[in-house]
């Protein structure tokens, strides 16, 4: 090879260099775009739409509270109590039997949720709702926000969006009563129950046991998918055993029906989906309306 015709790759390794040096600092997702507006928006949404009952909240003030911890502080020293004024103005109450945690299928908890009317889970709350799937964080010694990368959990542990996201499970936690749900994924390889994240290590530790009248967990299964997990096995006997230590009464169900429903809404045809009403013949035309769709194609 020539001087010359290496020249052009020399140069575009150069740039290569000097762009990934200017780029991403951290290996989180950069502040969302627009994130002023988005929760603005959703924070007059949720009192005006979505749960009217807490229409005395200022989403002015919420938002203020909320820019105060994220222009104040550096990206990697932001704590869970740095939330707290934010959280103040935010709290309501979560109706009796209505919380359900989670652990590894937001998606489905969201649909099966109905933006809060079946079940309350954190993402429907007030503050929860405001940082659903948004990521924020303040240049490294800058002023503005940082639009190119945030901290993770990798980078370091007192990053914004996990300080926010532990210290609103501790109040989700702490004011949930009644009849606790959880639903677990039981198709997740590293276990339905991981003993290191924010339902074992800020959600489970706030419960107020005096309450709560008993947990009922639920271990969904992708249709189709191999189960890893099922109640009384592997991660989700830690679990049990964990929740009977500390005094609850405790139960749980694999694919819980409703929620199967759903799931299988997507899946009609699958024989897992098949409705099992005893009867063979029920069951024979709900296989032979599933698949009108593929009779009907030419
Ligand atoms: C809402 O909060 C803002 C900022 O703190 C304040 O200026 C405003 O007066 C408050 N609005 C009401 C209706 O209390
Ligand atoms: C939040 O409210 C609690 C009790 O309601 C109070 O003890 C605490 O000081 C408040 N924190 C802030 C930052 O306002
Ligand atoms: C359950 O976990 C598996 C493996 O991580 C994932 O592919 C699947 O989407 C999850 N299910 C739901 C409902 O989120
Ligand atoms: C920010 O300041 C600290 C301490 O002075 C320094 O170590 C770090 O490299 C700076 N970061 C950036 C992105 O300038």
């Amino acid at each position: 090879m020539t001087a010359q015709r290496l020249t052009p790759s020399l140069l575009l390794l150069l740039l290569v260099v000097v762009a990934g040096a200017g780029g991403a600092r951290w290996r989180g997702e950069g502040t969302t775009r627009h994130l002023e507006s988005i929760i603005r928006g959703r924070c007059a949404e949720y009192v005006a739409r979505l749960n009217p009952d807490q229409r005395d909240k200022n989403c002015t003030a919420l938002w203020e509270a909320f820019r105060m911890v994220l222009l104040r502080k550096d990206p990697c020293s932001v704590f869970p109590s740095d939330y707290d004024l934010f959280i103040n103005l935010s709290r309501h109450s979560i109706p009796r039997d209505k919380s359900l945690f989670w652990e590894n299928n937001h998606l489905l908890v969201m649909s099966y949720t109905e933006s809060g009317h079946r079940l309350m889970p954190l993402c429907n709350v007030l503050y929860g709702r405001i940082g659903d799937f948004l990521s924020w964080c303040r240049q490294e010694n800058g002023s503005g926000l940082d639009y190119q990368s945030c901290p993770s959990s990798e980078d370091c542990e007192n990053n914004a969006v996990d300080s926010f996201w532990r210290r609103a499970s501790m109040q989700y936690s702490r004011d949930s009563s009644g009849v606790i749900h959880v639903m677990l994924n039981g198709s997740e390889p590293a276990g339905a129950y991981p003993d290191k994240g924010f339902f074992a290590d800020f959600e489970i530790p706030y419960f107020q046991k005096d309450k709560i009248t008993r947990i009922e967990v639920w271990v969904m299964h992708d249709i189709g998918r191999p189960k890893v997990d099922s109640c009384g096995e592997g991660s989700v006997k830690t679990l049990e055993d964990r929740l009977r230590k500390m005094g609850f009464q405790y139960s749980c169900i694999n694919d819980h029906p409703p929620v199967k429903l759903l799931q299988c809404v997507d899946h009609s045809t699958h024989p897992d989906c098949a409705l099992k009403s005893g009867e063979k013949g029920n069951r024979e035309s709900f296989l032979y309306l599933a698949k009108i769709p593929q009779l009907r194609r030419p």
